[in-house]
């Protein structure tokens, strides 16, 4: 090694730039060169200090990657990978082929016909389904008749009500509201035109009067059994407050002539002669049963402007439906935000813009706050939430310096100011910097108004509120504040509506659902954070990421509106005029962010065609590659067959409302009779982690996080565990608090996890895989113990999700490895992973969410086996090279021992036909009982059960070399790539 140092040309230390020089043309020919004949990395120059060493060693390993690409022929990359052999013993081999040769040959589905499936209620579904079309099923509907005898007792109930204080104090105050000037013009243009446009001022009226004028309307015509209304809302939290508002300005109580039903709750308004609130999903369901929405006589698509997903797809879908259905009246109601190009969209169908009556708000920046407060960002510096992103200070110096020298000319601020917002820690999301102009406005501005503080998300609202809520600076008899977050639960949001008692004032912190879904009234000062959390995919990593990003030029004029409902207000925001200029105008639509998996396969549950054609009738079309990458993924998993169409297993995975690598997972627990863990590990995957983030004690939390994970390797199987422990203590309400207290858990996802896993059930019961509701039943769970199998269904669901780690060197016999995607991008275990950190010998692992953030992270894993991926992932292919046999699968190798590949290629080819009878002959498989499915099952589990990767040791330090259980000695090596290879040697 020393020698070779010496060949390479060392140079004097220079300090002009933070690479050393060591980036110019000459030094990396040189260090090509090198790499070429040594085949590692040249010596590090030794002038490079601490991150500048850093940099070096990235650009020297993605030189050396992009020499090994260019340079490696297609087998050598394939071998790059290859991770290990498989082999079957004799006694193993004979077994299957007695198997195999006992068992009856399925057919294959083919898909021309599916004149092999069995007749059954499912055939004929399923055919129905892939044979017809939306537009033929439209237009087939009853029509409901009028019913005189309602419609008078509708007409009395609604008279009666003028009597009543309670409603007619309500009916005051509405009729405040600009909305109700519009009364008549808004029923006579629904009345007179299926499309209309409503839009207006947040806060004028629209969600919670246009319903009630169109019911009312109705009723008062005598006409009111003809009438149901559906209004659809983005979020659940407004769907529930909207409906249970409306329920309280018509004193009535909820499931009268007003309902909401979003997923997991319902509460039903009477049948005719009503309105319900729904989330869009909930109508996009109905659809798939009741594709002209035979129910309604209106429909109601609310806050249309922010352009999420489904309410996209519904409109799309209701220009279809409203040229068969012409007695449907869709209204479609937006923010004032580019209303017009709604009208547009649907052939300049009337707009009615209502106007409203907002106070004139003082506008604020960055600048302004620091000029306020003298805020010192360095100083609070440690105090600071890091907004997880390194900031890009080359862009934030070229946007803040000319900025700068423009304000010094007009001598607007002082040097103070200049110099914090010269500091890159400005653009961060900075909690003590909102405490402190919090601090500001209670003690310096005269008006004692609400204050309502813009925070990107959950665990930045939590941890502001404990910032302000532990303070003596705002005593609870003084400030009253409020967390407003759409998971939080609903009797907490409730409360914002109220007014304070005389003296306190309100301190509300919200995400982005107070900018337009809910109003609150009082509000005098805005605090915008600038920020936001947005969804958004990108298609090179094909990850998706939730990040925290600037908001749009459109969000911060919203923000800023909610300040002046009841008298002039304020709104401070907090990024200076610099980053607002560059703010885009609008969010990208959700269709252009997000993976089109579930949209697809919704699309064709709901029999829209080829999927090219209904994307091309979307207000905007999504990526052609995006669309492309999911079609293929969809592809692989087998759900949508070369024709694009759905398969029978494509058909039960639309019906089930999860992504649809989770449902498959799903499909296969019941099927190989493991479905409680399953079931367990797709409500978390599906919904959310339970673990809350503690402010100020995150080291605690995860240090809990580990002692309850406790020896597990699998985050996926951690999950499970976490829900048996808690349904352990079931209906013991305290105990099940105080283990979630213990373990930094949230009772509250607790609860709606197992609430979840019914919702599941049941789904599973109506597509027919398991006898009845209870996750627990033993026929679904036989093999509920069997880790290797439940591994293995993981990997069933989750492929091609898939990480390699791979060693990157070694220190000792202690290897230093690094993950990488099949595509070769480097990524790593999110720090709540609990794999992150352990440096276990996995080479092959699992994954659901990959997230980009400061990079990419992976969030939850779990290691499989060669053999799971043969038997679960893709059809693989055999190989003869030099008389040795290999199992590619995707870019993956395995080595296989003499006669192995071809047993396990009948016994896969004989798996995928009963897979395939079995998903499209709906059953209870029971595999107790004794028949072929069983027979087969067992013997594939039993081949699962291969390596025992479950049983590796967990000190790092030992696993290089030991001692199968099953009596084969597996080591481990670093191959000269720095590649770390599994080898088991028999
Ligand atoms: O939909 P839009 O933004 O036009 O207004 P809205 O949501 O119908 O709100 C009209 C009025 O009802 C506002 O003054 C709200 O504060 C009030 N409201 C309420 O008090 N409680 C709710 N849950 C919803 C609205
Ligand atoms: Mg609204």
């Amino acid at each position: 090694m020393s020698k070779r140092r010496n060949e390479f040309p060392q140079r004097e230390s220079r300090q002009s730039s933070i690479f050393g020089d060591e980036d110019d043309e000459e030094y990396l020919e040189n260090a090509k060169k090198y790499i070429l004949e040594h085949g590692i990395n040249p010596p590090k120059p030794r002038h490079l200090k601490g991150r500048a060493i850093g940099m070096w060693h990235s650009k020297m390993s993605k030189l050396r990657k992009s020499l090994f690409l260019e340079n490696a022929s297609q087998e050598e990359k394939l071998f790059d990978n290859a991770m290990g052999d498989i082999s079957l013993t004799r006694a193993q081999k004979s077994e299957i082929k007695s198997v195999l040769e006992g068992l009856p040959d399925k057919a294959a589905c083919s898909s021309d016909s599916y004149n092999n499936i069995e007749d059954s209620e499912f055939k004929k579904k399923f055919l129905e389904n892939i044979n017809g079309k939306l537009e033929d099923r439209i237009g087939k509907m009853e029509v409901e008749q009028q019913n005189a005898y309602l419609d008078q007792t509708l007409f009395e109930e609604l008279e009666q009500k003028l009597t009543e204080e309670e409603y007619i104090e309500m009916l005051e105050r509405r009729s405040s509201l600009p909305c109700n000037k519009m009364k008549e013009k808004i029923i006579e243009l629904v009345e007179t035109h299926p499309v209309v446009l409503i839009s207006g001022e947040t806060g004028c009226g629209k969600t919670t009067q246009v319903p009630q004028f169109l019911l009312d309307h109705f009723i008062e015509q005598k006409r009111g059994s003809l009438c149901k209304i559906v209004c659809t809302q983005p979020r659940r939290i407004s769907a529930i407050s909207v409906a249970e508002r409306v329920a309280e300005e018509r004193a009535e109580a909820l499931g009268w002539s007003t309902g909401y039903q979003i997923r997991l709750e319902k509460v039903s308004p009477r049948n005719r002669g009503s309105m319900i609130f729904c989330t869009t999903g909930v109508v996009l369901r109905q659809m798939q049963v009741d594709p002209c929405l035979s129910e309604y006589t209106h429909i109601i698509i609310d806050e249309i402007h922010e352009r999420d997903i489904q309410s996209d797809f519904l409109i799309t879908l209701l220009k279809q439906v409203i040229a068969k259905r012409k007695d449907l009246r869709v209204i479609l109601m937006s923010a004032t935000l580019n209303a017009e190009t709604f009208s547009e969209y649907f052939d300049n169908c009337p707009h009615l813009n209502i106007p409203g009556f907002t106070y004139q708000v003082k506008e604020y920046f960055l600048e302004d706050v620091l000029l306020r407060t003298r805020y010192n960002f360095e100083e609070y510096a440690t105090l600071r939430q890091a907004r997880g992103q390194t900031l890009k200070v080359r862009e934030f110096i070229s946007l803040i310096e000319p900025h700068i020298k423009k304000l010094k000319e007009e001598n607007a601020y002082d040097q103070y100011v200049y110099d914090q917002l010269r500091s890159p820690l400005s653009e961060n999301l900075d909690l003590s910097l909102i405490y402190s102009l919090l601090l500001y406005i209670c003690h310096s501005e005269e008006d004692n108004g609400a204050v309502l503080i813009f925070l990107p998300g959950f665990a930045e609202i939590s941890a502001l509120h404990k910032l302000i809520t532990t303070s003596d600076d705002f005593p609870s008899w003084k400030y009253l504040v409020i967390p407003l977050h759409s998971q939080m639960p609903t009797i907490q949001q409730k409360e914002v509506f109220h007014k304070p008692p005389y003296g306190v004032r309100k301190i509300i912190i919200s995400t982005n659902i107070a900018e337009t879904s809910i109003t609150i009234d009082d509000v005098v000062f805005v605090i915008d954070c600038g920020m936001m959390k947005v969804k958004s995919y990108d298609k090179y990593s094909n990850s998706e990421s939730l990040e925290c990003k600037w908001v749009s030029k459109a969000n911060a004029s919203q923000r800023k509106g909610r300040a002046g409902r009841v008298k002039p207000g304020v709104c401070f925001h907090l990024i200076s005029k610099a980053r607002y200029e560059m703010l885009e105008t609008y969010t990208l639509p959700e269709i252009l962010r997000i993976r089109l998996e579930n949209v697809i396969l919704t699309a064709k549950i709901l029999q829209l065609g080829k999927i090219e054609d209904f994307f091309a009738k979307l207000m905007n079309s999504p990526d052609p590659s995006v669309v492309s990458t999911s079609l293929e993924l969809l592809k692989r998993l087998e759900a949508l067959d070369d024709n694009e169409s759905l398969t029978p297993l494509g058909y039960h995975l639309a019906k089930l409302p999860l992504s649809p690598q989770i449902g498959k997972m799903l499909l296969f627990g019941a099927l190989f009779n493991c479905l409680e863990p399953i079931l367990n590990i797709a409500v978390v995957l599906d919904y959310r982690d339970p673990f809350v983030l503690p402010v100020g004690r995150e080291k605690e939390a995860d240090k809990k996080r580990r002692e309850l994970a406790d020896r597990c390797t699998s985050d996926h199987i951690f999950m499970h565990n976490l829900i048996k422990d808690f349904e352990i203590l079931n209906d013991h309400e305290r105990e099940q608090k105080a283990f979630c207290w213990e373990f930094f858990l949230s009772w509250g996802t607790m609860k709606q996890l197992c609430q979840l896993k019914q919702e599941f059930m049941q789904n599973l019961e109506e597509l027919g895989f398991v006898p009845n509701t209870k996750p627990n039943c033993k026929q679904c769970n036989c093999n509920s113990k069997n880790i290797d199998l439940i591994r293995a269904v993981i990997c069933a669901g989750l492929y091609p999700n898939i990480v390699i780690r791979s060693a990157q060197g070694a220190q000792g016999r202690r290897p230093i490895s690094a993950l990488h995607l099949l595509n070769g991008k480097r990524v790593e275990f999110h720090p709540k992973s609990i794999l992150a950190k352990q440096n276990l010998p996995f080479p092959l692992l699992v994954y659901y969410n990959l997230v980009k953030s400061k990079s990419m992270y992976i969030h939850d894993a779990t290691p499989v086996d060669p053999l799971h991926l043969i038997f679960f992932g893709d059809n693989f292919d055999q190989l003869t090279e030099r008389g040795q046999q290999f199992i590619t699968i995707n870019s993956l190798k395995f080595r296989c021992t003499q006669g192995s590949s071809g047993v396990i290629k009948a016994l896969k080819n004989k798996l995928n036909n009963f897979l395939e009878y079995q998903i499209s002959h709906p059953n209870v498989v029971d595999l107790r009982k004794r028949n072929e499915a069983s027979t087969l099952f067992k013997t594939i589990i039993e081949v699962l059960k291969g390596n025992g990767m479950s049983n590796y040791p967990y000190n790092s330090n030992e696993w290089s070399n030991y001692i199968e259980p099953n009596g084969l000695i597996q080591g481990t090596y670093v191959n000269q790539d720095g590649y770390l290879v599994l080898s088991y040697i028999a």
